[in-house]
């Protein structure tokens, strides 16, 4: 395979399209709501209705608009129409609108300010090219980034472009993306590998997933580039169980690139050779941590280490080993067509490029939304989602899902960035964000979350694992009214405790969403509790229970 090769798939391809395109999201979403069978019926009624030989129906991953699925677009004459809430019955109607020279849309708007302010790079190709054709992304330009750095660029300078960038690890803790390669392309050894953490474990998250499942490729390009980079020459995929779909997918794409001789070896006929094998989790929380997911690749049992030595100098096998998550592979493509200087044109002075969320809980448009870093939160609260439904005031923001924390509506002029965030109390993490409206009650939030923290413990150091279950029943007392001010002290001391002797990120930051919580919303706290009889505080806690009882 060569350039020219490339080229002419990708030509082949462009030329062998239809007039009109009909894209049918096929991601778990609207897969579960029967999104195979409104392809079919769709394939069904353009024959029947004599437009076979002008209308493609494409079967397409993650449109973002997940809340109001299954979605169908369409193309044509340049024109962009959306159905939303489509039912296998609504075939006939949607071929027949296809009838004529407008892209008459019935129901749905592609203008929704759901879109608006959103910049997409990940999810450039998201709901727009098949998933399972190598030829639909090699059609938008795809692995011609990868071709760029094995001819033109020595490793080295993949390495500078990705520093110039400013890219973060989009896997919560934002470490700079080009010093970690440095780290590992200068990390002595014959054999170092790749890993991508597809374990996604936070509740409500669910943009690798996405990703994955609608565009495999542009997270494999990252990786093989990311593999000339270092020096490396196999790759892992770490993905849960519990996605299905992405692992299909992902094992359709891997044969598809091996087939082409875009993955294996002697890549576009140069000497570099890279494999990428699917590891599946069984979906432990904990194995989203580096060093357990390492000891789950190796088939050990998945908990883990402390470091250092960190993964860059040691890790898969004793080798430096390169792990990054799904989305900031998902970036390196663009980068490097594109240049670092691009990207770091986008975002804020410490946070840049995008960043995708999956915005869900009490707010009107869910899904899956990419916006450029340093927006401010009410603009995705409020515009693109819309605010709270039912009337319903917005009261609190969760991001960064167990490992982060609860902002208040006050604070929704916050910029998301990385520093902005931490500053509340809370952390960007991997994209969570969920909103609760004015029927929320914070400490039953924080007593979710602890619950997690809890039940996903690995149990080897002793302070998570012993600690969350204190937390955690302290916030039950506290919730069923039977606690004192003087359990709200042990609280807090527990937080404390187990943030600064946890082994691992899961225990250190476990205590997040109590603390934000206590920070922003300490009267609900002090509302529930009970008179202590015997301690110094039977004041205060008597007049917060008179207050609670009102
Ligand atoms: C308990 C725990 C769970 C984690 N889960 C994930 C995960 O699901 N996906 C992920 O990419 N990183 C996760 N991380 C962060 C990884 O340890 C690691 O920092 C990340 O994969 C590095 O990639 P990045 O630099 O591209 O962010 C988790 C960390 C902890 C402590
Ligand atoms: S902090 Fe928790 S999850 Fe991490 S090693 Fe200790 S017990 Fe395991």
């Amino acid at each position: 395979m060569q350039l020219d090769d490339l080229n002419g798939i990708a030509e082949k391809h462009r030329s062998s399209r239809k007039k009109i395109i009909v894209r049918t999201c096929m991601s778990a979403g609207c897969m579960s709501s029967q999104a195979d069978v409104i392809k079919k019926n769709l394939e069904a009624e353009a024959k029947s209705q004599g437009l076979e030989a002008d209308v493609e129906v494409r079967r397409v991953g993650c449109m973002g608009f997940c809340g109001q699925g299954p979605l169908v677009g369409v193309d044509q004459n340049g024109e962009h129409g959306l159905w939303e809430f489509v039912k296998p019955e609504d075939a006939p109607a949607i071929i027949a609108a296809l009838k004529g020279s407008e892209c008459k849309v019935q129901r749905g708007d592609p203008k929704h300010p759901f879109f608006a302010k959103q910049m997409h790079i990940v999810r450039a190709n998201g709901g727009i090219i098949d998933p399972e054709r190598i030829e639909d992304y090699i059609a938008i330009g795809g692995y011609k980034a990868l071709h760029h750095a094995l001819t033109e660029l020595k490793p080295a300078q993949v390495v500078e472009e990705v520093t110039k960038s400013g890219l973060r690890g989009r896997g919560g803790a934002g470490f700079p993306t080009g010093l970690k390669w440095g780290t590992v392309a200068k990390s002595p050894g014959a054999k170092k590998y790749i890993v991508c953490n597809g374990d996604e474990g936070d509740p409500g998250a669910f943009m690798d997933r996405s990703v994955l499942e609608s565009d495999p490729h542009i997270v494999l390009e990252g990786m093989a580039i990311a593999a000339y980079a270092v020096g490396a020459d196999q790759g892992y995929l770490y993905v849960r169980a519990e996605y299905p779909l992405a692992i299909s997918r992902l094992q359709i794409a891997i044969k598809q690139a091996k087939q082409l001789g875009l993955l294996s070896a002697g890549i576009f006929e140069t000497p570099f050779n890279f494999n990428v094998d699917i590891r599946i989790g069984a979906g432990a929380f904990v194995c989203g941590e580096e060093t357990a997911l390492m000891a789950s690749v190796e088939g050990k049992r998945g908990t883990p280490r402390p470091r250092p030595p960190f993964p860059a100098e040691s890790g898969l096998w004793g080798c430096p080993t390169l792990i990054n998550n799904v989305e900031t592979f998902a970036n390196i493509s663009a980068i490097i067509n594109r240049g670092g200087d691009w990207y770091a044109g986008i975002g804020t002075e410490k946070s840049k490029g995008t960043k995708v969320f999956a915005l869900t809980g009490k707010i009107k448009n869910n899904g899956l939304i990419e916006v450029p870093m340093g927006i401010p939160l009410r603009q995705i609260i409020m515009e693109m989602g819309g605010g709270a439904p039912d009337g319903r005031e917005v009261k609190s923001v969760q991001t960064g899902g167990p490992s982060g924390g609860c902002i208040p509506a006050d604070y929704l002029d916050t910029p998301v960035d990385y520093e902005s965030l931490t500053k509340l109390g809370s952390i960007m993490g991997s994209g969570g964000m969920v909103v609760m409206d004015d029927s929320t009650n914070m400490v039953e939030i924080a007593k979710f979350y602890m619950e997690f923290c809890m039940e996903e413990s690995c149990g080897k150091c002793i302070p998570c694992r012993a600690g969350t279950v204190q937390m955690f029943n302290l916030l039950e007392k506290i919730t069923q009214r039977k606690a004192t001010v003087r359990d709200l002290a042990k609280l807090e001391e527990l937080c404390d405790m187990v943030k600064n002797t946890s082994l691992c990120g899961l225990g250190q930051t476990a205590p997040n969403p109590v603390l934000s919580t206590l920070k922003f919303f300490r009267k609900e706290y002090e509302e529930l509790l009970q008179p202590d009889p015997f301690g110094p505080h039977s004041n205060g806690a008597a007049k917060s229970t008179e207050l609670a009882t009102k």
